[in-house]
């Protein structure tokens, strides 16, 4: 479970997070929907210690990141699949991540069939990868120490409708299994085919959550007008 309380995070005069609190519960899928610029960069960039608030706190399982022990075996993180040595191959940044957080050597062979990355592709440079790769790689990574939440930085960019079912079908599945999945997108129709539950948020601050169901079955429209008859 993640849990986000009055976290503010201003840069100048630039609001980038404003006064904002939820949850992300485990076994469920928690879609974190806004436009470019809306704060969700920064709001998960916070949870994983990269950025310190101004105010408020992020927990997960009820600590600040940076107390976590060995952070890897209790979150997985993908905020940007392209921040990667693009000199190194896929297996060689998954040996990396398996050996940094002391897990058995097996690992690295089946996160890559999880992702469905061939052993041919495995061996090529992450400089040569597509987009969807490196997400799939990125995923991988964040999977590899079995953790119980996931947070995932727009993790839809760059992958087919194809690609876009698989991870779908992946989070389902490890929400199922009890985990917490927290994933970011600025497109609406991403999220609703992911998430169990959705937080919106622009300019900084929440404008609306709840289950996916709820929301969208208030969908509707306020108008306002000077002369409401005549309109
Ligand atoms: N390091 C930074 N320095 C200055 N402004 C930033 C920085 N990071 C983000 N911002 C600003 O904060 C706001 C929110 O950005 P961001 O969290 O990246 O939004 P999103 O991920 O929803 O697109 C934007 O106005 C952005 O320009
Ligand atoms: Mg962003």
């Amino acid at each position: 479970m993640i849990t986000i309380v009055r976290l503010t995070k201003k840069y100048g005069t630039t609001l980038a997070v404003d006064d904002v609190s939820f949850t992300a519960e485990a076994g469920r899928v928690t879609g974190f929907l806004g436009p470019n610029g809306a704060g969700k960069s920064t709001t998960l960039r916070i949870m994983v210690g990269l950025t310190r608030p101004d105010t408020g706190s992020a927990t997960i399982s009820g600590r600040t990141y940076v107390d976590l022990p060995n952070p890897g075996l209790e979150v997985g993180v993908l905020l940007d699949a392209s921040a990667q040595h693009a000199g190194r191959t896929g297996r060689e940044i998954l040996t990396l991540a398996q050996q940094f957080m002391g897990l058995p050597r097996a690992r690295v062979e089946e996160m890559l069939e999880t992702v469905s990355l061939t052993p041919t592709e495995a061996s090529r440079r992450v400089g040569d990868y597509s987009l969807g790769m490196r997400q799939r790689l990125g995923i991988a990574t964040a999977l590899i120490g079995d953790p119980e939440v996931l947070i995932l930085d727009e993790p839809a960019n760059g992958l087919d409708p194809a690609g876009i079912r698989w991870m779908r079908d992946l989070l389902r599945g490890y929400a199922d299994r009890g985990g917490t999945v927290l994933l970011s997108s600025h497109l609406l129709h991403e999220i609703e085919v992911i998430a169990d539950d959705i937080v919106m948020i622009g300019l900084g601050r929440i404008v609306s959550m709840g289950t996916k169901t709820e929301l969208l079955h208030e969908a509707g429209t306020v108008v306002r007008a000077a002369d409401l008859l005549a309109l």
